[in-house]
């Protein structure tokens, strides 16, 4: 059956400036770590990122090395986008990464520009597209000149490969560096890709400033610390669930036995506000105005669906902020 995009949506979703750019994203993204490779069902990818863009969620953000294996999220998107958004490439914001490992030898990794040149051009190949909205370096290299990573991306905007440029896990004096270079070769560098969440709040420790004081957006990634900032364990732990699966090294259930005291105080404080976890966790990302937009990921609609809903309320009263505060502390 023919995709065609639902006429209305863009009737709900809000949409953040990015920084000072002329660029504007949703206040939820869409990312593709998990549940977009060769390893998952294409049929429910797909579904999923219909749904999203029906929603009103324009930016899809892969890298690189999704799947598992690496590289297969980025062709199952561009399958996707061959599929059913030919009409709608316009509309979307599509980014990607480089810097972790991808391929062996001295080249497939970090941020020369051997590297990035190399894996730019594999990923725009696999996706089947002539440029990509924004590329990011997706980590800093402790071997390579920060001068080299930022004229390889500056570079490639002047291709015409990537429209804008950023950075992710960089710390905040890292980034305060390489923002200068950019400036100083007027690179569209725009956005900042860190994880935040309440179970993550290093950003909170001078990235944001360093952010806002050169005006600049963010994009929360793991927004939910990877599932746990919902309700998907207080049941116990789902077989199909992330910290379960094989595939996804990077969540256990030490993790989330760890956390679960913390997680079930602050859902009895997200059914006060009458909204799920997942969404009170996504809205105060957004309390304070320092994230340009919240990088979802999903295994299922009924999860976009909800975490969408998240949008209606984004406000907190003090109380609410200072009875989350005391549980995080605790
Ligand atoms: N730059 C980087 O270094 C970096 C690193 C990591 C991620 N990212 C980006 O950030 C994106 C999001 O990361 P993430 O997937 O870790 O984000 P996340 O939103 O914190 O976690 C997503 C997981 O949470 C669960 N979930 C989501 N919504 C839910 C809901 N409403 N109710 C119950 N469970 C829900 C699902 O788990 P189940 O699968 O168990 O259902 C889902 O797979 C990635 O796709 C990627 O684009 C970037």
């Amino acid at each position: 059956m023919v995709y065609q995009a639902s006429t209305d949506r863009y009737d709900k979703m809000i949409y953040n400036r990015v920084g000072n750019s002329g660029l504007k994203l949703p206040a939820l993204s869409l990312g593709m770590w998990h549940n977009f490779g060769h390893v998952d069902l294409f049929e429910k990818s797909q579904k999923v990122v219909r749904r999203a863009f029906d929603l009103g969620i324009t930016h899809f953000d892969l890298a690189n090395n999704y799947g598992p294996p690496a590289g297969s999220a980025e062709e199952n998107f561009g399958k996707i986008l061959k599929k059913d958004f030919l009409p709608y490439r316009d509309e979307m914001i599509i980014s990607s990464k480089a810097g972790f490992y991808m391929w062996e030898g001295p080249y497939g990794d970090y941020g020369s520009k051997k590297s990035l040149t190399a894996s730019l051009d594999q990923s725009l190949n696999r996706m089947g597209l002539d440029y990509v909205d924004i590329f990011y370096h997706h980590r800093p290299d402790p071997d390579t000149n920060l001068e080299e990573t930022a004229q390889a991306l500056d570079l490639f905007v002047r291709q015409g490969k990537a429209l804008y440029v950023g950075v992710s896990n960089y710390n905040a004096e890292q980034t305060e560096e390489i923002i200068k270079l950019f400036n100083d070769m007027k690179t569209p560098f725009v956005i900042h890709q860190p994880s935040y969440s309440m179970y993550n709040r290093w950003v909170e420790d001078g990235l944001t400033d360093v952010l806002n004081k050169y005006q600049k957006g963010a994009i929360a990634y793991s927004p939910l610390a990877q599932g746990m900032l919902t309700d998907r364990y207080l049941g116990g732990v789902d077989e199909d669930s992330r910290a379960a699966r094989e595939s996804s090294a990077f969540l256990t259930v030490e993790d989330v036995n760890k956390q679960l005291d913390k997680t079930r105080k602050l859902n009895e404080i997200a059914k006060e506000r009458n909204q799920s976890l997942a969404q009170m966790a996504i809205a105060w990302l957004l309390r304070d105005g320092n994230m340009t937009s919240v990088l979802i990921g999903v295994s299922k609609i009924s999860q976009l669906e909800d975490n969408v809903e998240a949008l209606k309320n984004i406000q907190f009263s003090q109380t609410e902020l200072n009875k989350i505060e005391k549980i995080l502390a605790s």
